[in-house]
């Protein structure tokens, strides 16, 4: 089998990693890529083609992990040459994965979730030819959501409300913490009912979040965007609080 790589970041250097075996073969190609992309892909044993055309045409998978941005141009200039499944890992609404769906053959969205540079990341997958991907798990923990197109980046959007909503309301309750000299024993008592790492968790969520508030605030707006129907009233509330 061939599993074809069209992008070589932290997600796919991941699931290269991960999924090792004699009857796998991966694939990518240099083409337009970035001295910094190139040099990883070269210290591995990957085949490398002249184009992503190449690499779609021979892929019995076609791993697209590339950027929110790109993801559509990808799915339009090379996925359309696939044969086999189309994986589209990138963090995209799900309009964006509808018209993806209009692009390739045979979509599977997915989505990875835990920490991408661990050994134990599960990969949800949706749509019906995820029945076919049901073989990773013996590399890699592989949970079919359902036969719809859509609903892996439905569930990224609403971990992702929980996620930063929750930040936004540690970065403000720890603050005002911390005006009253009571941070220690914040984390503390929260702990007692949230787990022992509670303290550390927070402070990596908040540390994160505080690092990145561009990207945040517009996935924030993302989610707003598509559950335009919905009240979102915390979404909303933690959008502005990014925003100061
Ligand atoms: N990191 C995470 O924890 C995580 C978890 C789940 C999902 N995701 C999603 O998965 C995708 C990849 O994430 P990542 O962390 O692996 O990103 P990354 O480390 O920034 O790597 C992105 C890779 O994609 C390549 N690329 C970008 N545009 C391309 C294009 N048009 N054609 C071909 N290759 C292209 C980049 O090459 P150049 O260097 O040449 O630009 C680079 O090799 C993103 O959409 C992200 O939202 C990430």
């Amino acid at each position: 089998m061939i599993i074809g790589l069209i992008g070589f970041g932290k997600v796919s250097k991941n699931l290269f990693n991960l999924i090792k075996s004699d009857d796998i073969q991966f694939v990518t190609s240099f083409e337009n890529r970035s001295s910094k992309t190139i040099e990883h892909i070269k210290k591995t044993d990957i085949e490398v083609f002249d184009s992503f055309k190449e690499v779609a045409v021979n892929s019995d998978i076609l791993i697209s992990a590339t950027s929110p941005g790109s993801a559509l141009d990808v799915a339009k200039n090379y996925g359309k040459y696939c044969d086999g499944i189309y994986l589209d890992l990138n963090n995209i609404s799900p309009d964006t994965t509808f018209e993806i769906a209009g692009s390739v053959k045979n979509l599977v969205d997915g989505a990875i979730i835990g920490k991408i540079d661990s050994e134990n990341p599960i990969l949800y997958v949706a749509g019906k030819k995820s029945d076919d991907l049901q073989f990773l798990n013996e590399f890699i923990t592989t949970k079919k959501i359902s036969d719809n197109i859509g609903d892996a980046a439905i569930l990224k959007l609403l971990r992702s409300s929980y996620t930063k909503t929750l930040s936004a309301l540690l970065i403000e309750s720890s603050e005002i913490a911390r005006k009253n000299n009571l941070e220690d024993e914040f984390f503390e008592i929260l702990a007692l009912t949230e787990g022992d790492e509670f303290r550390e968790k927070s402070i990596s969520r908040i540390n994160n979040t505080l690092d990145n508030s561009k990207r945040k605030s517009e996935e924030l707006n993302q989610i707003i965007d598509y559950f335009d129907d919905e009240e979102l009233i915390m979404v909303k509330a933690a959008l502005k609080k990014l925003n100061r």
